[in-house]
């Protein structure tokens, strides 16, 4: 057991910290696409609705019960239920959840890394021909930015706490708002830019079906890192005096206007490139959208700038991109790197090395699983049809297991916890909390209604996407 417990330095760092965690593809790309396909203004609606309502409370249930315990998601579960047997299964879950998830999140990383390098050399228009993407993620020089990549993130979690995720996150992420509103502003003096603002936001309430709401439900809870541990592990950072709920509250506005913001830059260039788009043919998949079809619009972009202004129009989303996806990899890793110091004694640079090594295999699985391997490329058979590891990996842990994981934490801390328990440590660092409109209705829905839509969540992605 590690004899001082490390601790972000200041509530600005934790903020920044768990934002940066939160900040991530999704919210740059899946966001946007999301809103605009499934009713504009009526999806943002809905998606607010989601965070606040439901995910905020989910995530102050965390980051309770990560500071009250002090300890990883395994050790957090194994010693506020008093060592139960039951309740050590949502503590394993919260622990391979998130290294699972950072092995295909890594490997989405490297194409964006990939991307970002092969635009600063002068290609863009290379990464804007439909073959290129095949061809790029089946060249060996994938493990190369794997390996710079890991080096990367780890170099970060080595410096700890204080020094690596929250210097880190406090340096990266006002330098991704620089950039986000820098390219708003400029691709809304581009022709057409109003009409994608306007597809963007205008309500459609007719688009609202029980599918969209669910993706809306699933979209906003993953967006706020919430069933991977994170936030447990996270919260064992935070200091007592610090609000929980204040805090929260912070990271959830930051993490959608970011996701908010991206749709006013993604919009406007969508409809630059084609006034006439049809934007229900846009892919649902960020991958397919960052690889596939940005590329193409950011080409499009060089009237009045030139191949060279589009360029870097590109070169800066991308970056943008990776520095979302890096401070999400740094908080997901940190995760298993927190449970092998806590449970098993291991100090940081082991503890880095022996998760690193396993995830690196995977990741290398992962990345030779769109062709270089027929074995991984059709690895499993699921409702007839055979999928590849990579989307395995994906439609496990981040499509079925995430809400599952949700559901728990309610319930334990209700529950099991208990919610008087619950609320102290609420109310440490936040004396206005008590007795609030606030507190009580997170205890009643978090012990009701919450763990409900989260089983609605799951049985709806089980019933979709295995049968
Ligand atoms: N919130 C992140 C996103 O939107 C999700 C995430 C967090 C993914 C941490 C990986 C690691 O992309």
């Amino acid at each position: 057991m590690s004899a001082v417990r490390e601790h972000f330095g200041s509530r600005l760092g934790f903020i920044l910290a768990a934002a940066g965690s939160a900040v991530g593809i999704g919210n740059l790309v899946a966001f946007p696409v999301a809103a605009t396909k499934s009713g504009g203004g009526a999806f943002l609606l809905v998606y607010a609705l989601f965070v606040f309502f439901i995910c905020l409370p989910v995530m102050m249930a965390e980051l309770a019960l990560g500071r009250r315990s002090d300890k990883d998601p395994v050790g957090a579960y194994r010693e506020v239920s008093g060592g139960s047997r039951f309740w050590r299964i949502p503590g394993w879950l919260a622990l391979i959840t998130p290294f699972m998830i950072a092995v295909f999140y890594l490997v989405v990383t490297v194409w964006v890394l990939g991307y970002l390098v092969e635009t600063l050399r002068g290609n863009l228009d290379l990464l804007a021909t439909e073959a290129h993407f095949g061809q790029f993620i089946n060249s060996p020089v994938v493990f190369f930015y794997l390996v710079i990549l890991m080096l990367a993130i780890n170099g970060i979690l080595a410096m700890g706490v204080k020094d690596g995720i929250e210097r880190a996150a406090k340096t990266l992420m006002p330098m991704l708002f620089v950039m986000l509103l820098g390219l708003v502003a400029f691709v809304l003096t581009r022709e057409n830019a109003m009409l994608g603002i306007k597809y963007y936001l205008v309500p459609d309430f007719s688009k609202l079906d029980a599918r969209v709401v669910n993706n809306a439900m699933a979209q906003a809870f993953f967006s706020l890192s919430l069933g991977m541990g994170i936030m447990i592990t996270y919260g064992s950072y935070m200091k007592k005096q610090d609000s929980i709920p204040g805090s929260a509250r912070a990271v959830a506005i930051t993490d959608t206007l970011v996701a908010f913001t991206a749709g006013l830059l993604i919009l406007p260039s969508i409809f630059h490139f084609n006034p006439q788009i049809d934007t229900a043919t846009l892919s649902d998949s960020s991958a397919g959208m960052i690889f596939l079809f940005l590329p193409k619009i950011f080409l499009a972009l060089q009237d009045g700038v030139g191949y060279f202004g589009a360029s870097v129009v590109a070169a800066i989303f991308f970056f943008l991109v990776l520095v979302a996806a890096i401070t999400s990899l740094v908080s997901i890793i940190e995760v298993p790197l927190a449970t092998l110091r806590d449970e098993r004694g291991m100090n940081r640079k082991k503890a880095i090395y022996t998760v690193a090594a396993i995830q690196v295999v995977l990741a290398i699985a992962c990345a030779m699983s769109f062709g270089m391997a027929d074995w991984l490329t059709s690895f499993a058979p699921i409702a007839g049809e055979n999928v590849s590891f990579f989307d395995l990996v994906e439609l496990i842990f981040y499509s079925t297991i995430l809400p599952l994981n949700g559901l728990l934490v309610c319930l334990f801390v209700i529950y099991k916890w208990k919610w008087a328990n619950f609320d102290r440590e609420l109310q440490q660092g936040d004396p206005t909390f008590a007795g609030s409109i606030s507190q009580k209705y997170v205890n009643f829905s978090l012990g009701t209604f919450i763990p409900l839509i989260l089983l609605v969540v799951f049985i709806i992605t089980v019933a979709d996407k295995y049968f």
